[in-house]
């Protein structure tokens, strides 16, 4: 067993001399596992990904090598949901603002129409990609008294956006999905509405996103994710107003970390046996997977 000794990720000249030998391959999302590089891993016959999402993989290419892959479905799912409700409630009530204001002094008393924001409570929720995220973040919403629109691939998604004034986004990132949220999407948004993203940075056009919110039509956003990541401390994005970005920490709970752990270990020892992988991934990407998180 080979383990990058790394903080941050190995580079690619590294990943593909090392994996050129190896049966198994435990890989995080942040590694790109691309048909380059399978084509030079002659012996591989399991990739466990230490993630729900695999688009980091080039799964058509595993498939055509004979490459089983595995990732960690469920465990992350409450981490991920609750990171959601919790970027929805910062951004609707404007809690990184209104914290800097508490502690810069510039706080002088309290206002009857300041810091005004979204009340959660009859406001409606569009969760696109209604899988076990979506589903997940649905049941708290509910909570909240929000009343909650799933919209899956047959449903159309400006007219259901139309009517939210919380879109959230819970769907895999695939070709289909690059830039599911475009400027034409963004224009269909209510004017004031939020957007919230714990899933995949490339379901946005981000440029598009920075001049909706620019412009005020958006009221605000919430990002777990960015395309890339990190985003160029200079990416003008990172200016825009009401914008909160975190660094992608929506399965950062000690218990799903642990659980993520575990199944990705078994994956990868079920592979090398060349026994049925416990969490597989469906072998291509489709738009099936939409609602497979
Ligand atoms: C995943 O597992 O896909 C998540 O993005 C990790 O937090």
């Amino acid at each position: 067993m080979e383990v990058w000794p790394g903080e941050l990720p190995p580079g690619r000249d590294w990943l593909i001399e090392h994996v050129r030998d190896a049966e198994g391959l435990l890989c995080l999302l942040t590694d790109r596992i691309d048909a380059e590089l399978l084509a030079s891993a002659r012996e591989l016959r399991v990739i466990s990904n230490f993630a729900v999402g695999c688009d980091n993989i080039d799964l058509a290419a595993a498939a055509e090598r004979g490459i089983v892959v595995g990732r960690t479905p469920d465990v992350l799912t409450d981490a991920t949901a609750d990171l959601t409700i919790a970027l929805m409630l910062a951004v609707a009530r404007h809690l990184p603002a209104a914290e800097q204001h508490a502690r810069s002094g510039e706080w002088r008393t309290w206002e009857p129409a300041g810091w005004l924001g979204l009340e959660l409570r009859g406001a409606t929720l569009a969760i696109v990609g209604p899988g076990r995220i979506g589903r997940a973040v649905a049941t708290r919403a509910e909570a909240f008294g929000m009343d909650v629109t799933l919209v899956g691939r047959t449903t159309e998604l400006r007219t259901s956006l139309a009517g939210a004034d919380v879109v959230s986004l819970h769907a895999p990132l695939t070709a289909a999905t690059r830039h599911l949220i475009d400027a034409a999407t963004l224009r269909a948004m209510r004017p004031g509405a939020i957007l919230i993203n714990t899933s995949r940075g490339g379901l946005i056009d981000q440029t598009a996103l920075r001049i909706a919110l620019e412009s005020g039509h958006l009221g605000g956003a919430g990002l777990d994710v960015t395309d890339p990541e990190p985003p160029a401390p200079e990416d003008p994005l990172l200016g825009a107003p009401n914008l909160i970005v975190l660094p992608h920490i929506g399965s950062a709970t000690h218990k799903a970390r642990a659980a993520m752990t575990q199944r990705s270990v078994e994956n990868l020892l079920a592979g090398l046996e060349g026994e049925p992988l416990p969490y597989p991934q469906p072998l291509v990407a489709s738009e099936s997977q939409q609602s497979s998180r």
